[in-house]
C-alpha cells in the first residue's frame, strides 16, 4: 500500500481545554508559536503525505484559515523589511492541499473519521488526533507508514505508559514480539488496571484501510451516544491483520493541561533562540 492522504479530526469540543477552546478550537492553540495544527500537517508533510482532510464543526473552519494566504499580512512583512517571518508566514500557504470536511454534531471520534469516508475512497489513509504531538527523531506518523507498507496491512501507534495512566486510553492485547511491531489480537477501551492486557496504549496515529468506513457505519453507538473508533478497530482486528507499532520518540497529550505545559517546556528547550534563556528560568525556578 502507498499512503499520500491524511485525515486529521478536529471536531471535538475541547472540554478539557476550556475556556480557552470556547471560541478557538484547541487545535489553533500554539505550541510556543506555532498551532498545534500546523505542527501536525508538518508531520504529516514530513511523512510523505500531500492531501490533508481536516474534519471540522459547523462553522470552526478557523483551523483551516490558518493555511490561507494573509495578503496584508504579507504586504506589510515585505514593506517593513522582516523577510524571514515573511518567509516562514508564506510557506504555511503552500505546504498541502487541504480539504475541509464538516461533522454536524461531535458524535465522537469514530463518527468523526466516518465524515470522510466519501473524500477518501478506497485507499488507504492516515489518520491523525492532533491532541497528540509528537517529537521523534523520525515523525511518527512515518514511522508507522513504513510498517504498514512494508506489511500491506494498518497499523497504530503504541505507547508504553504506566500502570496508573492505564485506565485512560485504549490498551491493547498483542502477540509476543521481540521488535516494535506487534500483532494485536484484541484491545480495550480504559481498562481498569488489574483488567489491562498490557501496557501498550493506542496514541492519535494511525494507518487505516477503507473497510474501517463500512465497520464504523456500522457500529452501534456506545456511551453517550458515541461511535467508538476502538470498537471499529476491534472488528478490523477479527478480519485482517492489524498491528501496533512501537514508535520512537515523545508525545504530548496536548489536550490536557499538564500535558499543554509540558509541550511548551519540552520544544522550548530544544529550540536554540530559546533554550538558554528557558533553562536558566526552570533552574531559578527550581532552586527557589
Ligand atoms: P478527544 O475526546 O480527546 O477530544 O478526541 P475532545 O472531545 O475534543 O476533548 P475533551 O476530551 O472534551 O477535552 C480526540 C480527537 O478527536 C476529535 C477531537 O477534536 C480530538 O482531536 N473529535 C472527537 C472529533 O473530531 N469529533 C468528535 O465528535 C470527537
Amino acid at each position: 500500500m502507498i499512503v499520500t492522504k491524511a485525515v486529521i479530526v478536529a471536531a471535538g469540543l475541547g472540554t478539557r481545554m476550556l475556556p480557552a477552546s470556547k471560541v478557538i478550537p484547541k487545535e489553533i492553540l500554539p505550541v510556543i508559536d506555532t498551532p498545534a495544527i500546523q505542527v501536525v500537517v508538518e508531520e504529516a508533510v514530513a511523512s510523505g503525505i500531500r492531501d490533508i482532510y481536516v474534519v471540522v464543526a459547523p462553522g470552526r473552519t478557523i483551523v483551516l484559515d490558518h493555511f490561507k494566504p494573509a495578503i496584508e499580512l504579507e504586504a506589510m512583512l515585505e514593506e517593513r523589511g522582516k523577510l524571514e517571518i515573511l518567509e516562514s508566514v508564506r510557506r504555511i500557504n503552500t505546504i498541502a492541499q487541504f480539504t475541509a470536511v464538516e461533522q454536524a454534531k461531535p458524535l465522537g471520534l469514530g463518527h468523526a473519521v466516518l465524515q470522510a469516508r466519501d473524500v477518501i475512497g478506497a485507499e488507504p489513509f492516515a489518520l491523525m488526533l492532533p491532541d497528540d504531538i509528537f517529537d521523534c527523531p523520525r515523525p511518527c506518523l512515518a514511522q508507522l507508514i513504513e510498517a504498514a507498507e512494508a506489511n500491506d496491512a494498518p497499523v497504530v501507534a503504541l505507547l508504553q505508559v504506566a500502570r496508573s495512566e492505564i485506565p485512560k486510553y485504549g490498551i491493547v492485547e498483542t502477540k509476543p514480539s521481540r521488535s516494535r511491531l506487534y500483532e494485536l489480537t484484541g484491545m480495550v477501551e480504559k481498562p481498569a488496571i488489574d483488567k489491562a492486557p498490557s501496557d501498550l496504549a493506542i496514541m492519535g496515529r494511525y494507518v487505516l484501510t477503507p473497510e474501517i468506513f463500512d465497520l464504523l457505519a456500522t457500529a452501534k453507538p456506545g456511551a453517550g451516544g458515541e461511535i467508538q473508533l476502538t470498537d471499529a478497530l476491534m472488528a478490523l482486528a477479527r478480519r485482517r491483520k492489524l498491528y501496533g507499532y512501537r514508535f520512537e520518540g515523545v508525545r504530548y497529550d496536548f489536550g490536557d493541561k499538564v500535558g499543554f505545559i509540558a509541550a511548551q517546556v519540552g520544544f522550548g528547550l530544544k529550540r536554540p533562540d530559546l533554550a538558554d534563556r528557558l533553562r536558566a528560568y526552570l533552574q531559578t525556578l527550581l532552586a527557589s
